[in-house]
């Protein structure tokens, strides 16, 4: 099923369980009116958290209810950050915790002082370990790292190799995301007669570009300019750092490296010929169902969902939303067509002749 299709499904069962739910209650099913939603994320470095996310979420809740009031924090990949907001969020009056956790360990701590309160919360886009969550709204991570195995895989052997070392850059290692797509990558690597370097597997720290660019100067000092084929960096952050890496080294043109969330200079890049491809996962659907689900859990309804993701305490009632490949080739029938971005956007004058010899202009 197309990842379209598949939103639209989502969707469609969501707001029959809503239905569902406020008809078995004898609630009319309105829109909601007042209530307190707090929506707090983890970090700004990487764009989709202010540039998507956010936004999406926010213009979603006041569709279903204008009158609700949404306290927004950042944590900006502090932790102690995060749950000092969270508690003046629920101080604040906060009915409903939408967590985008840093730590996904630490903040179920953060999920029993909502319990106590009786604040559900939802665990958004990263997983919450061992703790009584209400939802998780995410992708199906690791099918995020298969993606990225297999499109870094297929992209080698059509350049002719079928063996070499890959650098292998993950993501945070307090973010379950970052495991999961490690071991969805694995999954396609790891049988495809390339090898991942090093081992053990290296975790960014804080998923920051300037973590994976020193790691990866460290690679290159190591490895050679050459004894590399390809760099697997779980996301466009970590690509930037790494590829950056490479151009100071002058390496051109830089192997195959992978990304993930269709940032605007990672696709800009993948034009250029910087980076390979990223993967796409439509931030709409994902901010849209949380939004929904948030209204209607403040509405005192408990949507049911059609799968469960263990957290290590309890079955997570769970949306996951299928993510798609994007390389050059189909910049165009991906992101532009979701109108992430306009071809102007992309196709600043750094970027002309590259946005030409790609069909994009
Ligand atoms: C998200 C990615 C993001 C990364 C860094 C992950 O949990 O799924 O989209 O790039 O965190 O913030």
């Amino acid at each position: 099923m197309s990842s379209r299709r598949l939103a639209v499904a989502i969707t469609t069962a969501l707001l029959l369980a809503v239905g569902a739910t406020a008809c078995e209650s004898g609630d009319s099913g309105g829109p909601a009116s007042g209530g307190k939603i707090a929506l707090l994320l983890p970090e700004s470095q990487t764009t989709r958290y202010e540039q998507h996310d956010r936004p999406l979420f926010e213009a979603r809740v006041k569709e279903l209810c204008a009158d609700c009031e949404i306290i927004y924090s950042n944590a900006q990949q502090d932790q102690s950050r995060q749950q000092q907001q969270a508690e003046a969020a629920l101080n604040n009056g906060a009915q409903v915790l939408v967590l985008d956790p840093v730590d996904g360990a630490a903040a179920a701590t953060i999920v029993s002082l909502a319990k106590s309160k009786n604040v559900p919360v939802i665990s958004y886009d990263r997983l919450i370990q061992n703790a009584p969550v209400d939802y998780y709204i995410s992708f199906d991570n690791e099918r995020v790292g298969q993606l990225q195995g297999e499109t870094l895989v297929n992209r080698l052997k059509e350049l002719g190799k079928t063996s070499g070392d890959i650098v292998m850059i993950n993501g945070s290692p307090t973010d379950n995301n970052a495991k999961l797509f490690n071991k969805g990558a694995h999954s396609a690597l790891d049988t495809s007669g390339f090898k991942t370097v090093p081992t053990p597997d290296f975790f960014t720290p804080e998923w920051k570009p300037e973590n994976a660019q020193k790691f990866m100067e460290g690679q290159i000092a190591q490895l050679g300019k050459d004894g590399f084929v390809g760099v697997y960096a779980a996301n466009d952050g970590t690509a930037g750092g790494a590829i950056s890496a490479m151009r100071a080294a002058g390496i051109t043109p830089v192997p195959p490296t992978t990304g993930q969330d269709a940032e605007l200079a990672a696709i800009q890049r993948i034009v250029g010929g910087d980076q390979y491809m990223t993967v796409y996962k439509a931030f709409k659907p994902e901010a849209d169902r949380a939004a929904e689900l948030a209204v209607a859990l403040l509405k005192g309804e408990k949507p049911s969902t059609d799968r469960t993701v263990n957290n290590g305490a309890t079955e997570v009632p769970s949306f996951l939303l299928e993510p798609q490949s994007v390389t050059r080739e189909n910049v165009k029938e991906t992101v532009v067509a979701d109108k992430l971005y306009t071809i102007e956007q992309i196709c600043t004058s750094a970027y002309a002749a590259a946005c030409q010899a790609a069909g994009l202009t």
